[in-house]
């Protein structure tokens, strides 16, 4: 799906813009350790990147961003890595109203439970103090992971078949799609990774079918809406057939 772009000052941007661009947020390690700091630095710096990407996604006029902020494999890391990205999380759902500003939705995906509960609230009034707005919407994936989603949207359709509600010969990909944490949004057009790695690492797997994927060796705190605009260009010259001809 393409989206006809808002404003016209980012000259260089083509016409038809994606309608859900999907960014894994990678690479805030490395560009810490390059720098002789601490690994939870690079993750303050990505966080300052999070923001700016944010805004510039809102000014050229996408209408769905994602962002790769934490997922069910990341529990893996050292402790003190994890403590350091919670206190981060716990900074911005405290000021988040201010930077998300004007006309943004926030939506978290992923499994909240696993959060502490002061997060886990934040998280859901978050939600629904920005409800109503639709100018962009900002999918937070969150403790999230493509096959726990899967695995959590079978468990709710197993709950139906036995209750019942739905036959399992009714059961279809629609039926899955409405079970996703990413029920009723678009699809993902496009897949940026900056940081050098060529993989999903377990994002959006449903959602990224029919993704067009850009790969960048930009660190994640280094990315900026010039690489964004490249990535941009690129996407408007694949040729997306969806299987057809
Ligand atoms: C991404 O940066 C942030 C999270 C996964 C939370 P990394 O922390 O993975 O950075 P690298 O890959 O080690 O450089
Ligand atoms: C993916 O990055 C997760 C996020 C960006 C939040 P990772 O750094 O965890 O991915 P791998 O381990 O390199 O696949
Ligand atoms: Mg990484």
């Amino acid at each position: 799906m393409a989206f006809m772009k808002k404003k016209a000052d980012s000259a260089n941007l083509p016409e038809m813009l994606p309608t859900h661009v999907g960014f894994i947020m990678d690479g805030n390690g490395r560009w810490a350790k390059k720098r002789g700091l601490p690994r939870s630095l690079g993750h303050v710096e990505g966080g300052r990147t999070f923001k700016k990407i944010m805004q510039y996604c809102k000014d050229i006029g996408i209408p769905y961003a994602s962002f790769y902020v934490f997922s069910t494999e990341n529990w893996k890391r050292p402790q003190n890595e994890i403590d350091g990205i919670l206190k981060i999380m716990r900074e911005y759902l405290d000021e988040v109203q201010s930077h998300l500003g004007d006309g943004v939705r926030a939506i978290f995906l992923g499994d909240k439970s696993a959060y502490p509960d002061d997060i886990r609230q934040r998280m859901i009034k978050l939600e629904q103090d920005t409800a109503h707005h639709s100018r962009l919407t900002v999918l937070l994936a969150c403790n999230y992971g493509g096959r726990d989603e899967i695995a959590h949207a079978a468990r709710e359709i197993a709950e139906l078949v036995k209750s019942g509600q739905i036959q399992p010969e009714n059961i279809t990909e629609q039926t899955i799609a409405e079970h996703l944490y990413t029920a009723g949004l678009p699809d993902v057009d496009l897949v940026i990774r900056p940081s050098g790695e060529l993989r999903l690492s377990n994002y959006l797997i449903w959602q990224c079918a029919y993704a067009e994927y850009y790969f960048t060796d930009v660190l994640w705190p280094d990315f900026s809406p010039e690489e964004l605009d490249k990535a941009l260009i690129d996407y408007a010259g694949r040729g997306r057939r969806f299987g057809g001809v």
